[in-house]
């Protein structure tokens, strides 16, 4: 028989679960008392009670049916429930550890209620967990098409519900620039697929919403290619300024300063985001190689190649950053380039590429297009490009960070990171794109290797959707990041 125990039916799989004889009836929690530091939280505990019909008044008394407990000895990342017919105890280090418990208690009540709430228990024992990766990280491509902001903190709030918790928001491409800048004239985003643009505030809100949800916001300017919107409004800073393409001119003396204001009002706008991206991905050489000014600057600069003085520049970009305590990340380019050790790599073209960059001292994130990108079609009746692969939920569950690397390189995957680039996603499609294969992904970069068993995540999967979980995440994620 299928388990439905709801310890058993958890996305992602616990490290430990532990079961005792006995129970709690869900009818008969009445009562809710948080630390100070859970108030946030506790609400939401109310809440998804109130979708079962169970009615929680929060209390003063320690004493209660359901207590939030700082537990100082956790980890940052940690968390515990623990179910006695006395009380229900969720304990964590701190506020994201508790988001976790949280999004673990929302999946057992689904399980708890599935024959109906007059026999829901929650029975008696202890779940321990710990992420296996500190990086959990999904990217939203909002150039291409542009998504509100009340899409993009619904991405957000099913990314807690499934506790990733790096949001990658690249913000600016060919098509589109997204950011409503000071620095930037607005005809950069003339060329779009889809209008739109945030404002200053608009991404601020976005950033303390994610904050909110434990989740923390690396923000992409894409150069010195994926830039030709910016670059028709702003011709100066190409090569050709009557035919300006993708590429920033790298001989250009104007064109390092005006890079570093952009960043510099980035910086502004995200004062809590560690790490920035600068991109760095599929920049063309065709337009430099013409160049009388990127011609000069590579002989000056005794580069002999092209991507020699890409390299140059991109590397006094990065250090604009780490002057500014932040951490750059760039794509791996997969032509040879090595750059700062203290600039986090993202793999996504050439599986290979750790093997490159680990010994230069890079940390990586992994997110090889073939298992990670989201864009990819999950079935071939899905509209979808002649590049992409076939990803279905499997093909993603099947990934691991780690592939067959030696020790010295696992140690530099600092995590796993799944994209999802929008050319054909508009975005009314963005929130199906994503599910359900988020949940296979978030084992990937959360559960143990040994916790992975592709037919006992099917069967999580399989109780949870006829649950209605599933159908629940998509509404009160959109209703939600409304807020
Ligand atoms: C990429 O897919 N161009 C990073
Ligand atoms: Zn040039």
């Amino acid at each position: 028989m299928k388990s439905e125990h709801p310890f058993d039916i958890l996305i992602p799989a616990p490290v430990s679960v532990v079961k005792q004889e006995g129970a709690v009836t869900l009818a008969n929690l009445k009562t809710l008392h948080a630390d100070p530091e859970f108030t946030g939280i506790a609400e939401e505990f109310v809440r998804l009670a109130a979708v079962f019909g169970i009615r929680l008044a929060v209390s003063p008394d320690p004493d209660a049916d359901l207590v939030l407990r700082r537990n100082g000895t956790l980890e940052t990342d940690e968390w515990s429930i623990r179910v006695e017919p006395s009380a229900i105890l969720a304990e964590s280090a701190g506020r994201t550890g508790m988001s976790y418990a949280f999004s673990a208690f929302a999946q057992m009540l689904f399980a708890a209620e599935i024959r109906g709430p007059a026999s829901a228990v929650l029975p008696r024992g202890t779940v321990t967990d710990k992420p296996r990766f500190a990086w959990r990280g999904f990217m939203l491509d909002s150039a291409r098409h542009f998504q509100t902001p009340a899409t993009v903190k619904a991405v957000i709030r099913l990314m807690a519900h499934f506790r990733l918790n790096t949001f990658h928001w690249h913000l600016t491409d060919n098509q589109g620039w997204r950011i409503a800048s000071d620095a930037v004239p607005p005809e950069a985003n003339a060329a779009t697929l889809t209008a739109g643009q945030y404002t200053k505030d608009e991404l601020r809100g976005v950033a303390e919403f994610a904050a909110r949800h434990g989740v923390r916001i690396v923000p992409e300017i894409d150069i010195p290619g994926h830039s030709r919107g910016l670059l028709k409004a702003c011709p100066q800073y190409a090569c050709d300024a009557a035919a300006p393409g993708g590429e920033f001119c790298l001989g250009n003396p104007e064109t390092i300063p005006f890079l570093k204001k952009v960043f510099a009002e980035l910086l502004d706008i995200f004062p809590d985001s560690p790490v920035i991206h600068m991109g760095g991905d599929e920049a063309d050489t065709a337009h430099w190689e013409k160049c009388p000014r990127c011609l000069a600057a590579m002989k000056a600069a005794g580069c002999g190649t092209m991507r020699g003085l890409e390299n140059r520049f991109m590397t006094e970009m990065t250090r604009f950053l780490i002057e500014r305590g932040r951490t750059p990340m760039l794509w791996g380019t997969c032509s040879g380039q090595t750059y700062p050790p203290d600039t986090i790599i993202q793999s996504w073209l050439d599986i290979r590429e750790p093997l490159r960059v680990a010994p230069n001292g890079n940390k990586v994130v992994y997110s090889v297009h073939n298992s990670l990108y989201f864009d990819y079609p999950e079935n071939l009746s899905e509209p979808f490009e002649t590049w992409m692969f076939e990803l279905s939920e499997k093909g993603v569950y099947m990934t691991d960070p780690h592939i067959i690397w030696e020790e010295k390189v696992k140690d530099a995957i600092i995590g796993t990171e799944a994209c999802l680039w929008t050319e054909r996603v508009p975005e009314w499609r963005v929130m199906r794109k994503i599910l359900p294969r988020l949940g296979a992904y978030a084992e990937c970069a959360w559960s143990l290797p040994g916790k992975k068993l592709w037919h006992d995540f099917l069967r999580r999967k399989e109780l949870l959707e006829a649950a209605g979980y599933y159908d629940f995440l998509l509404g009160n994620c959109r209703e939600r990041g409304e807020e």
